[in-house]
């Protein structure tokens, strides 16, 4: 745990009281806002989507941030979800933004270009936050294995209620020789133009893997390719349950919303 930046009175006790937070979701294709009741886990505005920037370099998303901030007039925390590995404000890769992100502090940027206090986590992580908290994960015990398929693939991995933070098991090679992400996250199936059936069969081989690495007792399947999930459910065979997430779209925002008080207290 680490400490928060102490901005625009924001004491670290009132952060904690607070229940509402800008929740901001950075996607490969759209940066996503919205205040989020982080008590109930609802947004309380309809979110707001800036096309990513074409070249999404800190200081562009920065910008695209500061601006979502602007719409909603909003002056105290804002939580971020950034595809990303995240330790202690700084991105540490870069696998599908621009490479100038790695070593940068975009927590830091972020709140400078806001005057908020920022708080910025791998955005599966933020997604995995609010699917255990109010989602398909409420409750779970054991291991439960949450996993985003949009323009990448993302995982975060719980053992009883608590966090193992950036897995990145997207970025492992498949027993076939490919990198899971390349081979099975919802851009691919786009660009090939499978069919569910088809994108499905890849799909397993990677959960089927993951299965044997893990052995989680439940695999919460999140990002765009949820909201689909009965037109490739048939093609999964895990040995353990296999659901889709609850929050669908709004994960991202939720959970990134939830990060502020998240890394306040160590737990959600
Ligand atoms: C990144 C992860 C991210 C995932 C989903 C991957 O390419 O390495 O950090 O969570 O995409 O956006």
């Amino acid at each position: 745990m680490y400490l928060v930046v102490d901005l625009e009175g924001f004491t670290l006790k009132k952060m904690m009281i607070l229940k509402k937070i800008l929740g901001i979701d950075v996607g490969g294709s759209g940066i996503k806002g919205a205040i989020v009741h982080t008590k109930k886990g609802e947004l309380l505005t309809e979110r707001y989507r800036i096309p990513t920037p074409d070249a999404p370099t800190p200081d562009a998303v920065a910008d695209v941030i500061s601006q979502i901030a602007s719409h909603f007039e909003w002056k105290g925390p804002i939580g971020v979800g950034f595809p990303a590995v995240i330790q202690g404000g700084i991105s540490k890769t870069a696998a599908n933004v621009d490479k100038s992100f790695i070593g940068t502090n975009i927590e830091a940027l972020i709140s400078q270009q806001t005057k908020s206090p920022v708080r910025i986590i791998n955005d599966a992580d933020a997604a995995g936050l609010a699917e255990m908290k109010f989602g398909a994960g409420k409750d779970k015990r054991g291991v439960v294995l949450i996993i985003t398929v949009g323009t990448g693939i993302g995982t975060v991995l719980f053992s009883n209620g608590n966090v193992v933070e950036n897995t990145e098991l997207g970025h492992l090679i498949l027993p076939n020789g490919q990198e899971a992400e390349q081979y099975a996250s919802d851009a691919t199936r786009q660009k090939l133009d499978l069919s569910w059936t088809d994108w499905g069969k890849r799909f397993n081989e990677y959960l089927t893997y993951m299965e044997s690495l893990f052995w989680p007792d439940l695999i919460i399947i999140g990002g765009g390719v949820s909201k689909h999930y009965s037109k490739y459910d048939f093609t999964l065979n895990t040995k353990c349950s296999l659901v889709p997430a609850q929050l669908m779209n709004n994960a991202g925002i939720v959970g990134a919303a939830l990060a502020v008080k998240w890394s306040l207290k160590d737990k959600i």
